[in-house]
């Protein structure tokens, strides 16, 4: 296993602690050498260690995060389609899938320290892994815009919580300057567990899906399960692959602009949405993302914080599944066009993350004194 320069194709070992390359820098990736996909495999139990044949490590530090639900929904106003929600992770996210591997990787090079700038939900998996492995969490979040019960899990789990007088970007600027090891989505080896989300939907559909909606914010997720499309069917066990569709929020689409040739930079200088967790104004893997929708013949688009909202909401009350903001983008899509065949939107975090953006405004129930005629009163 190597890492590998995804601009110059240099190499280097895998034990090297890089995150982008010396050389020309643009990000690495990890590489297994061709036996890895020929050579007869035997898969164990579930989840993200099921896979354990196609990832770099053992499982050091682990706490049963993968086999989420894939749930069939036929109740919306769109034709039937599938949710991966991976808000039944052991904190929430899809984020642990890459933590269990991430953190066992900085276990084997031996690291005390790890640290992520974070719009929330990497905080908490951070935390939460960094203290099963005894290791120091350090996460710097942007100032206001993180919801609520994400920086309760990064508290509670004991990371060192510093907020930034600054935004997500500002954050992740600054935590690449400090010494700690660093399981942002640039690691390569986070990514490496959160590709196996691809294996999982495979598995569970017999064949791979045609069509995988995704929200975007740092874009890691997106090329880390395009990696797994492609490795899965190098393994031979699947023989199409799916069109990737990326999905961010109208006030902060910086992925969107670059792949329609709106802008060079990939930037957005304020960005801003209710969906939080995808605030992000300069997506660090935005030329890997633009590279797997691009060779999959998927699509970058964009979803207002309206359709955002009204997605959520329907999502929850016609199938059962509560879902972040961020995490209903792909249904706000869904929503508004015609997509056939075998769709599955990646539900990336649970709601109860982010209670608020329920509560907000005005009154959501009714309050009565405690008789029969009170109670009869507002069920009339
Ligand atoms: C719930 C949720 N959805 C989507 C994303 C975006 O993932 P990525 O940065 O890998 O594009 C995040 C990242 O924080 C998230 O927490
Ligand atoms: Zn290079």
């Amino acid at each position: 296993m190597k890492l590998v320069c995804t601009g110059c194709g240099k190499t280097f070992p895998g034990k090297a602690i890089l995150y982008r390359c010396p050389r020309c820098e643009a990000l690495l990736e990890v590489r297994y050498p061709e036996k890895t996909f020929t050579q007869k495999r035997t898969w164990k139990g579930s989840g993200v260690w099921r896979y354990e044949p196609l990832l770099p490590t053992k499982p050091l530090v682990t706490l049963g995060e993968g086999n989420t639900g894939l749930h069939f929904c036929k109740n919306l106003p769109t034709l039937p389609f599938y949710v991966k929600h991976e808000g039944e992770n052991p904190t929430g996210s899809f984020k642990d899938r890459g933590m269990t591997v991430g953190i066992a990787w900085a276990k084997k090079l031996g690291a005390t320290t790890v640290a992520c700038a974070s719009t929330g939900n990497t905080s908490a998996s951070l935390a939460a892994y960094a203290g099963r492995a005894g290791m120091r969490a350090i996460v710097l979040i942007p100032s206001g815009n993180v919801a609520m019960g994400k920086i309760a899990q990064a508290i509670v789990h004991g990371a060192k919580v510093i907020q930034i007088d600054g935004n997500f970007d500002d954050a992740m600027r600054l935590v690449q300057q400090t010494d700690a090891y660093l399981l942002n989505s640039i690691n390569p080896f986070r990514l490496e567990g959160q590709k196996t989300l691809a294996f999982e939907v495979c598995e569970t559909l017999g064949r791979a899906p045609d069509t995988l909606i995704l929200p975007m914010g740092n874009a890691g997720n997106i090329s880390a399960i395009w990696k797994g499309f492609k490795e899965w069917k190098a393994a031979g066990k699947i023989s199409t692959l799916p069109k990737m569709i990326g999905v961010q929020a109208a006030g902060a689409n910086p992925i969107v602009r670059t792949f329609r040739g709106q802008s060079n930079s990939c930037t957005v200088a304020k960005p801003d949405t209710v969906a939080t967790a995808i605030r992000i104004g300069a997506p660090v893997n935005w030329t890997k993302a633009i590279a797997a929708i691009r060779e999959s013949g998927g699509d970058a688009v964009t979803v207002t914080d309206r359709e955002i909202l009204a997605a959520q909401k329907i999502l929850a009350q016609k199938e059962g599944l509560f879902v972040e903001p961020a995490s209903a983008a792909p249904v706000a899509h869904l929503l508004k066009t015609k997509r056939r065949g075998r769709v599955v939107c990646v539900a990336t975090g649970h709601g109860l993350k982010d209670p608020e953006v329920i509560l907000r405004g005005k009154p959501k129930w009714v309050q009565i004194k405690p008789d029969l005629r009170s109670l009869q009163r507002v069920l009339r």
